[in-house]
Protein backbone atom coordinates (compact mmCIF):
# COMPACT_ATOMS: atom_id res chain seq x y z
CA UNK A 1 0.00 0.00 0.00
CA UNK A 2 1.54 3.46 -0.93
CA UNK A 3 2.20 5.47 1.95
CA UNK A 4 3.22 9.78 1.76
CA UNK A 5 4.51 9.86 5.09
CA UNK A 6 5.32 7.46 8.36
CA UNK A 7 3.99 9.95 10.58
CA UNK A 8 2.49 13.58 10.24
CA UNK A 9 4.92 16.04 8.64
CA UNK A 10 5.11 19.99 10.44
CA UNK A 11 5.89 23.37 9.48
CA UNK A 12 5.63 26.52 11.52
CA UNK A 13 2.88 27.17 13.96
CA UNK A 14 0.39 24.37 14.22
CA UNK A 15 -1.95 23.20 16.59
CA UNK A 16 -1.02 19.05 17.20
CA UNK A 17 -4.71 17.99 17.29
CA UNK A 18 -6.78 18.71 14.05
CA UNK A 19 -9.92 20.97 14.59
CA UNK A 20 -9.11 22.00 18.05
CA UNK A 21 -6.38 24.27 19.95
CA UNK A 22 -5.42 26.80 17.02
CA UNK A 23 -2.39 28.46 17.02
CA UNK A 24 -3.33 32.22 18.46
CA UNK A 25 -2.92 34.68 15.37
CA UNK A 26 -4.25 31.60 13.34
CA UNK A 27 -7.63 30.36 13.43
CA UNK A 28 -8.75 29.80 9.89
CA UNK A 29 -7.96 26.29 9.65
CA UNK A 30 -8.45 24.76 6.23
CA UNK A 31 -7.89 20.65 5.76
CA UNK A 32 -7.05 19.56 2.43
CA UNK A 33 -7.70 16.19 1.89
CA UNK A 34 -7.80 12.94 -0.57
CA UNK A 35 -9.96 10.29 -0.97
CA UNK A 36 -13.25 11.89 0.51
CA UNK A 37 -10.28 13.15 3.69
CA UNK A 38 -10.11 8.89 4.36
CA UNK A 39 -5.93 9.55 2.79
CA UNK A 40 -3.49 11.61 2.93
CA UNK A 41 -4.32 15.25 4.73
CA UNK A 42 -2.52 18.19 5.99
CA UNK A 43 -4.15 21.21 7.82
CA UNK A 44 -3.09 24.37 7.44
CA UNK A 45 -3.03 27.62 9.88
CA UNK A 46 -4.18 30.94 7.93
CA UNK A 47 -3.85 34.26 8.86
CA UNK A 48 -6.88 34.98 6.68
CA UNK A 49 -10.41 32.95 5.55
CA UNK A 50 -9.57 30.40 2.77
CA UNK A 51 -13.21 31.69 1.33
CA UNK A 52 -12.32 35.48 0.85
CA UNK A 53 -12.00 35.39 -2.37
CA UNK A 54 -13.30 39.02 -4.05
CA UNK A 55 -13.75 38.10 -7.47
CA UNK A 56 -14.32 34.17 -9.23
CA UNK A 57 -14.17 34.21 -13.68
CA UNK A 58 -15.04 30.99 -15.18
CA UNK A 59 -17.25 28.06 -15.11
CA UNK A 60 -15.84 26.46 -11.79
CA UNK A 61 -17.63 28.22 -8.72
CA UNK A 62 -20.17 27.38 -5.50
CA UNK A 63 -23.40 26.88 -7.12
CA UNK A 64 -26.73 27.29 -5.20
CA UNK A 65 -30.02 26.15 -6.74
CA UNK A 66 -33.53 26.70 -5.54
CA UNK A 67 -35.31 23.68 -6.73
CA UNK A 68 -38.40 25.12 -5.27
CA UNK A 69 -38.54 27.20 -8.63
CA UNK A 70 -38.73 24.01 -10.66
CA UNK A 71 -41.76 23.37 -12.56
CA UNK A 72 -40.45 20.42 -14.99
CA UNK A 73 -40.66 17.70 -12.41
CA UNK A 74 -44.37 17.94 -12.07
CA UNK A 75 -44.99 15.18 -14.79
CA UNK A 76 -46.75 12.01 -14.46
CA UNK A 77 -43.94 9.40 -14.76
CA UNK A 78 -40.55 9.95 -12.86
CA UNK A 79 -38.26 9.09 -15.84
CA UNK A 80 -39.78 12.06 -17.69
CA UNK A 81 -37.74 14.40 -15.21
CA UNK A 82 -35.12 16.42 -15.94
CA UNK A 83 -31.66 15.61 -14.41
CA UNK A 84 -30.40 18.15 -12.30
CA UNK A 85 -26.96 16.70 -11.38
CA UNK A 86 -25.23 13.89 -12.77
CA UNK A 87 -22.69 11.81 -14.09
CA UNK A 88 -22.23 7.95 -15.03
CA UNK A 89 -22.20 6.56 -11.97
CA UNK A 90 -25.40 8.77 -9.87
CA UNK A 91 -28.34 10.62 -11.53
CA UNK A 92 -30.05 12.94 -9.45
CA UNK A 93 -33.95 14.14 -9.82
CA UNK A 94 -36.36 15.95 -8.14
CA UNK A 95 -40.35 14.66 -8.82
CA UNK A 96 -43.13 15.80 -7.94
CA UNK A 97 -46.12 13.89 -7.57
CA UNK A 98 -49.65 14.65 -6.44
CA UNK A 99 -52.04 11.78 -8.47
CA UNK A 100 -51.90 8.34 -8.03
CA UNK A 101 -49.93 6.42 -10.85
CA UNK A 102 -51.88 5.06 -13.22
CA UNK A 103 -48.82 2.69 -13.79
CA UNK A 104 -46.08 0.93 -12.64
CA UNK A 105 -42.39 2.31 -12.93
CA UNK A 106 -38.94 0.05 -13.15
CA UNK A 107 -35.62 1.35 -13.23
CA UNK A 108 -33.21 -1.32 -15.26
CA UNK A 109 -30.48 1.40 -15.13
CA UNK A 110 -29.49 1.16 -10.77
CA UNK A 111 -30.86 1.17 -7.73
CA UNK A 112 -33.01 3.97 -6.89
CA UNK A 113 -32.60 6.15 -3.37
CA UNK A 114 -36.05 8.09 -2.73
CA UNK A 115 -36.18 10.55 -0.27
CA UNK A 116 -39.39 12.79 1.06
CA UNK A 117 -39.12 16.40 1.13
CA UNK A 118 -42.78 16.89 1.02
CA UNK A 119 -46.04 14.48 1.34
CA UNK A 120 -46.88 11.06 2.10
CA UNK A 121 -47.97 8.22 0.02
CA UNK A 122 -48.52 4.11 -0.03
CA UNK A 123 -46.15 2.38 -1.37
CA UNK A 124 -46.68 -0.76 -3.65
CA UNK A 125 -43.73 -2.89 -5.27
CA UNK A 126 -42.81 -5.94 -6.23
CA UNK A 127 -42.23 -6.84 -2.17
CA UNK A 128 -45.54 -5.50 -0.67
CA UNK A 129 -47.07 -2.09 0.67
CA UNK A 130 -45.38 0.46 2.71
CA UNK A 131 -46.24 3.74 3.74
CA UNK A 132 -44.14 6.38 3.65
CA UNK A 133 -43.73 9.80 4.66
CA UNK A 134 -41.95 13.06 5.29
CA UNK A 135 -38.56 12.34 6.01
CA UNK A 136 -37.94 8.71 5.09
CA UNK A 137 -35.22 6.95 2.77
CA UNK A 138 -36.80 4.20 0.70
CA UNK A 139 -34.25 2.22 -1.67
CA UNK A 140 -35.89 0.75 -4.19
CA UNK A 141 -33.44 -2.21 -5.78
CA UNK A 142 -32.53 -2.38 -9.82
CA UNK A 143 -35.34 -3.79 -11.41
CA UNK A 144 -38.11 -3.58 -8.47
CA UNK A 145 -41.49 -2.20 -10.16
CA UNK A 146 -43.32 0.07 -7.85
CA UNK A 147 -46.06 2.70 -7.96
CA UNK A 148 -46.93 5.45 -5.51
CA UNK A 149 -50.80 6.86 -4.34
CA UNK A 150 -49.97 10.02 -2.35
CA UNK A 151 -51.69 10.96 0.46
CA UNK A 152 -50.53 14.18 0.18
CA UNK A 153 -48.68 16.01 -2.51
CA UNK A 154 -45.24 14.69 -2.70
CA UNK A 155 -41.56 16.26 -3.50
CA UNK A 156 -39.20 13.33 -3.44
CA UNK A 157 -35.31 13.73 -3.93
CA UNK A 158 -34.32 10.63 -6.06
CA UNK A 159 -30.40 9.91 -6.47
CA UNK A 160 -30.11 6.63 -8.98
CA UNK A 161 -27.02 4.48 -8.51
CA UNK A 162 -26.43 4.20 -12.12
CA UNK A 163 -25.16 0.22 -12.90
CA UNK A 164 -24.91 0.07 -9.47
CA UNK A 165 -26.43 -0.93 -6.08
CA UNK A 166 -27.20 0.92 -2.67
CA UNK A 167 -25.00 -0.23 0.89
CA UNK A 168 -25.17 0.83 4.08
CA UNK A 169 -21.67 1.96 5.28
CA UNK A 170 -18.66 0.13 7.43
CA UNK A 171 -19.68 1.06 11.14
CA UNK A 172 -16.32 0.15 12.19
CA UNK A 173 -15.17 1.14 15.84
CA UNK A 174 -18.68 2.03 16.97
CA UNK A 175 -20.12 -1.16 15.77
CA UNK A 176 -23.43 -2.69 13.94
CA UNK A 177 -26.22 -0.68 16.29
CA UNK A 178 -24.57 2.61 16.14
CA UNK A 179 -25.86 5.70 13.92
CA UNK A 180 -29.06 3.38 13.33
CA UNK A 181 -29.81 -0.09 13.91
CA UNK A 182 -30.24 -2.50 11.11
CA UNK A 183 -33.41 -3.25 12.92
CA UNK A 184 -34.77 0.22 12.31
CA UNK A 185 -35.20 -0.78 8.56
CA UNK A 186 -37.94 -1.08 7.33
CA UNK A 187 -39.81 -3.62 4.46
CA UNK A 188 -42.73 -3.84 2.48
CA UNK A 189 -45.71 -6.20 3.63
CA UNK A 190 -47.82 -8.64 2.10
CA UNK A 191 -51.03 -6.94 4.01
CA UNK A 192 -54.20 -6.72 3.25
CA UNK A 193 -53.29 -3.34 1.81
CA UNK A 194 -51.54 -5.33 -0.62
CA UNK A 195 -53.99 -7.83 -1.26
CA UNK A 196 -56.51 -5.53 -1.65
CA UNK A 197 -54.56 -4.79 -5.07
CA UNK A 198 -54.38 -7.84 -7.12
CA UNK A 199 -56.56 -7.09 -10.10
CA UNK A 200 -57.16 -9.08 -13.30
CA UNK A 201 -57.25 -5.65 -14.82
CA UNK A 202 -54.73 -4.52 -17.82
CA UNK A 203 -52.02 -2.94 -15.93
CA UNK A 204 -48.92 -1.29 -17.77
CA UNK A 205 -44.82 -0.76 -16.44
CA UNK A 206 -42.77 2.03 -17.40
CA UNK A 207 -39.29 0.59 -17.65
CA UNK A 208 -36.05 2.88 -17.90
CA UNK A 209 -33.42 1.19 -19.85
CA UNK A 210 -30.17 3.18 -21.10
CA UNK A 211 -32.33 6.26 -20.15
CA UNK A 212 -35.01 5.27 -22.42
CA UNK A 213 -38.45 4.52 -21.46
CA UNK A 214 -39.91 1.10 -22.80
CA UNK A 215 -43.73 0.30 -22.00
CA UNK A 216 -44.88 -3.38 -21.28
CA UNK A 217 -48.49 -4.03 -20.90
CA UNK A 218 -49.69 -7.00 -18.24
CA UNK A 219 -53.56 -8.59 -18.75
CA UNK A 220 -53.41 -8.55 -14.86
CA UNK A 221 -51.84 -6.33 -12.42
CA UNK A 222 -48.73 -8.06 -11.46
CA UNK A 223 -47.48 -7.00 -8.37
CA UNK A 224 -49.66 -10.11 -7.21
CA UNK A 225 -46.86 -11.82 -5.23
CA UNK A 226 -48.70 -14.23 -2.06
CA UNK A 227 -44.78 -14.04 -0.48
CA UNK A 228 -41.12 -13.45 -0.56
CA UNK A 229 -37.70 -14.27 1.12
CA UNK A 230 -34.54 -13.57 0.34
CA UNK A 231 -31.48 -10.95 1.60
CA UNK A 232 -33.07 -8.22 -1.55
CA UNK A 233 -35.63 -5.64 -0.69
CA UNK A 234 -37.01 -2.55 -0.94
CA UNK A 235 -35.80 -0.75 2.49
CA UNK A 236 -36.82 2.63 4.44
CA UNK A 237 -35.58 4.16 7.53
CA UNK A 238 -36.34 7.89 8.30
CA UNK A 239 -33.88 10.50 9.44
CA UNK A 240 -35.71 10.48 12.54
CA UNK A 241 -34.42 7.04 13.30
CA UNK A 242 -30.83 8.20 12.30
CA UNK A 243 -29.13 8.72 15.95
CA UNK A 244 -25.99 11.02 15.13
CA UNK A 245 -22.15 10.08 15.99
CA UNK A 246 -20.86 13.23 18.18
CA UNK A 247 -17.83 14.04 20.21
CA UNK A 248 -18.38 17.46 22.31
CA UNK A 249 -14.46 17.98 22.03
CA UNK A 250 -13.94 17.08 18.54
CA UNK A 251 -15.86 18.04 15.22
CA UNK A 252 -16.62 15.19 13.45
CA UNK A 253 -16.15 15.33 9.35
CA UNK A 254 -19.38 14.40 7.13
CA UNK A 255 -18.35 10.74 6.73
CA UNK A 256 -19.45 9.86 10.50
CA UNK A 257 -22.90 10.65 8.77
CA UNK A 258 -22.72 8.35 6.59
CA UNK A 259 -26.05 6.74 5.20
CA UNK A 260 -25.52 4.51 2.16
CA UNK A 261 -22.84 4.18 -0.28
CA UNK A 262 -22.07 3.35 -3.51
CA UNK A 263 -19.01 2.21 -5.51
CA UNK A 264 -18.63 5.99 -6.99
CA UNK A 265 -20.21 8.11 -4.48
CA UNK A 266 -21.76 8.50 -0.54
CA UNK A 267 -24.73 9.50 0.62
CA UNK A 268 -24.77 11.05 4.18
CA UNK A 269 -27.47 13.05 6.53
CA UNK A 270 -27.41 15.61 8.52
CA UNK A 271 -29.44 15.43 11.75
CA UNK A 272 -30.84 17.33 14.74
CA UNK A 273 -27.38 17.61 17.47
CA UNK A 274 -25.59 19.47 19.76
CA UNK A 275 -22.71 21.79 19.28
CA UNK A 276 -19.25 21.09 20.25
CA UNK A 277 -19.05 22.52 23.52
CA UNK A 278 -15.18 21.98 24.53
CA UNK A 279 -13.87 25.75 24.67
CA UNK A 280 -10.66 24.57 22.42
CA UNK A 281 -13.07 22.61 19.39
CA UNK A 282 -14.13 24.22 15.99
CA UNK A 283 -17.71 24.67 16.31
CA UNK A 284 -18.35 24.84 12.50
CA UNK A 285 -17.53 22.40 9.32
CA UNK A 286 -13.74 23.34 9.03
CA UNK A 287 -12.37 24.91 6.06
CA UNK A 288 -11.31 22.23 3.41
CA UNK A 289 -10.94 20.76 0.18
CA UNK A 290 -12.30 17.99 -0.65
CA UNK A 291 -9.63 17.47 -3.61
CA UNK A 292 -10.99 14.24 -5.21
CA UNK A 293 -14.79 14.44 -4.85
CA UNK A 294 -17.91 17.12 -5.69
CA UNK A 295 -19.83 17.94 -2.67
CA UNK A 296 -24.04 18.23 -3.12
CA UNK A 297 -26.36 19.41 -0.61
CA UNK A 298 -30.13 19.20 -0.63
CA UNK A 299 -31.69 21.07 2.53
CA UNK A 300 -34.65 19.33 4.27
CA UNK A 301 -35.37 21.26 7.49
CA UNK A 302 -34.22 23.26 10.19
CA UNK A 303 -31.86 26.52 10.32
CA UNK A 304 -28.80 26.11 8.37
CA UNK A 305 -26.10 26.85 10.49
CA UNK A 306 -23.35 27.06 8.58
CA UNK A 307 -25.02 28.54 5.98
CA UNK A 308 -26.60 32.01 5.49
CA UNK A 309 -29.92 32.82 3.01
CA UNK A 310 -30.13 28.94 2.67
CA UNK A 311 -33.73 27.67 3.02
CA UNK A 312 -35.40 23.93 2.69
CA UNK A 313 -35.82 22.79 -1.07
CA UNK A 314 -32.51 24.62 -1.80
CA UNK A 315 -29.26 22.36 -3.14
CA UNK A 316 -25.34 23.43 -2.72
CA UNK A 317 -23.57 22.08 -5.55
CA UNK A 318 -19.44 22.61 -4.35
CA UNK A 319 -17.63 20.54 -7.47
CA UNK A 320 -13.96 19.60 -6.45
CA UNK A 321 -11.11 22.23 -7.05
CA UNK A 322 -11.60 25.31 -4.36
CA UNK A 323 -11.73 25.51 -0.31
CA UNK A 324 -15.44 25.85 1.04
CA UNK A 325 -16.14 26.44 4.53
CA UNK A 326 -19.10 28.47 6.81
CA UNK A 327 -20.16 31.94 5.93
CA UNK A 328 -18.59 34.62 8.04
CA UNK A 329 -21.50 34.95 10.24
CA UNK A 330 -21.62 31.43 11.09
CA UNK A 331 -17.87 30.87 11.87
CA UNK A 332 -18.20 33.93 13.88
CA UNK A 333 -20.57 32.76 15.88
CA UNK A 334 -19.14 29.01 16.26
CA UNK A 335 -15.94 31.58 17.16
CA UNK A 336 -18.22 33.06 20.12
CA UNK A 337 -20.30 29.37 20.71
CA UNK A 338 -23.25 31.54 20.48
CA UNK A 339 -25.46 28.04 19.40
CA UNK A 340 -25.84 25.21 21.34
CA UNK A 341 -27.51 22.48 19.38
CA UNK A 342 -27.97 22.37 15.15
CA UNK A 343 -31.61 21.66 14.24
CA UNK A 344 -30.78 21.18 10.62
CA UNK A 345 -31.91 18.61 8.45
CA UNK A 346 -29.73 18.01 5.04
CA UNK A 347 -29.26 15.43 2.50
CA UNK A 348 -25.43 15.79 1.46
CA UNK A 349 -24.29 13.39 -1.83
CA UNK A 350 -20.53 13.18 -2.23
CA UNK A 351 -19.78 11.65 -5.54
CA UNK A 352 -16.32 10.60 -6.91
CA UNK A 353 -16.39 11.84 -10.87
CA UNK A 354 -17.10 14.79 -11.84
CA UNK A 355 -21.04 16.09 -11.76
CA UNK A 356 -22.48 18.03 -14.88
CA UNK A 357 -25.59 20.35 -14.20
CA UNK A 358 -28.09 19.65 -15.90
CA UNK A 359 -30.40 22.62 -17.91
CA UNK A 360 -33.08 22.72 -15.36
CA UNK A 361 -31.20 23.28 -12.34
CA UNK A 362 -28.82 25.82 -14.04
CA UNK A 363 -32.27 28.08 -14.70
CA UNK A 364 -32.94 27.77 -10.67
CA UNK A 365 -29.16 28.96 -9.98
CA UNK A 366 -28.46 31.70 -7.63
CA UNK A 367 -25.28 33.71 -9.63
CA UNK A 368 -24.43 36.09 -6.07
CA UNK A 369 -24.00 32.56 -4.35
CA UNK A 370 -20.20 32.49 -5.37
CA UNK A 371 -19.77 36.26 -3.79
CA UNK A 372 -21.66 34.85 0.15
CA UNK A 373 -18.60 34.51 1.26
CA UNK A 374 -18.01 38.08 1.43
CA UNK A 375 -17.92 40.10 4.89
CA UNK A 376 -20.83 42.46 4.22
FE1 LIG B 1 -17.55 20.47 1.80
Amino acid sequence: MRKWASFPLREGDVSRQAHADFPEQAIYERETGRSGFFGPATHFHHRHAPTGWSDWQGPLRPRLFDLNQLTENQVESPWQVPLLLHNAHCKMRTWRVQEKMPYLVRNADGDELLFVHEGSADLYCDYGHLEIVEGDYVVIPRSTMWRLEPKSPMLLLMIEATNDSYQLPEKGLVGNHAIFDPAMLDTPKINEAFKAQYSEQSWQVQIKRHGQTSVVTYPYNPLDAIGWHGDLAVMRINWRDIRPLMSHRYHLPPSAHTTFVAQRFVVCTFVPRPIESDPGALKVPFYHNNDDYDEVLFYHAGDFFSRDNIEKGMVTFHPAGFTHGPHPKAFQAGQEYRKKFTDEVAVMLDTRDALEIGEAALATENPAYVNSWQVT
